[in-house]
């Protein structure tokens, strides 16, 4: 993890489980999973999952590994083994890259989409719903946000 290699002792220790995709001997890729509350700092909202569901973040592949299907296995491995202990529901946020069109495969649906832009040191944000109102209306409950203009100030954490 590099730079954040000094978190990992601090997520194990609050119950934060981490998935790795192994080639051979070698760790290509990782992610978390977390079932308790967590921060966003992309858009500078905590995301607090309910009973029995989870929020995948932090997923990560080694560049030397990318465009391998690496973050695809990585996603339907989190959210299987999340299956396996209970969960009925997992969250995750992508941040408009390529490989978030390996989510729909793996069973995600989009319920918000946040356009971000900063200014001034701080966040605006305009916040709309996917057509699945019902989706769309837990994902809100959950991150304690409404559809419209939302400004905040930036607070980055290191977590
Ligand atoms: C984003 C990231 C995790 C993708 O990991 P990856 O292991 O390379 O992704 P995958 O190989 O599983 O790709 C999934 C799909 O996206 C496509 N894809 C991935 N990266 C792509 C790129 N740069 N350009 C075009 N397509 C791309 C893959 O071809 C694949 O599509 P397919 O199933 O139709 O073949 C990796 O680039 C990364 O670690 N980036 C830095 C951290 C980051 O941005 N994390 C945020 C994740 S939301």
């Amino acid at each position: 993890m590099g730079p954040d290699g000094d978190l990992v002792t601090e997520r194990l220790a609050r119950g934060v489980r981490c998935f790795v995709v192994r080639i051979e001997d070698a760790l290509a890729g990782y992610g978390w999973l977390s079932t308790g509350p967590e921060w966003i700092g992309e858009i500078q909202l905590e995301l607090r999952p309910r009973q029995r569901e989870g929020y995948i973040w932090n997923c990560v592949t080694a560049p030397e590994h990318r465009q391998k299907g690496v973050f695809g296995s990585l996603v339907l491995g989190i959210a299987s083994a999340a299956r396996r202990t209970g969960l009925r529901r997992v969250w995750i946020g992508t941040v408009a890259v390529p490989a978030e069109k390996a989510l729909e495969p793996a069973g995600f649906r989009p319920a918000l989409h946040f356009d971000v832009s900063a200014l001034a040191g701080m966040r605006l944000m305009r916040v709309r719903r996917s057509a699945d109102t019902a989706l769309a209306t837990d994902a809100s409950s959950a991150l304690r946000v409404r559809a419209g203009l939302v400004i905040r100030g930036s607070h980055p954490r290191r977590h």
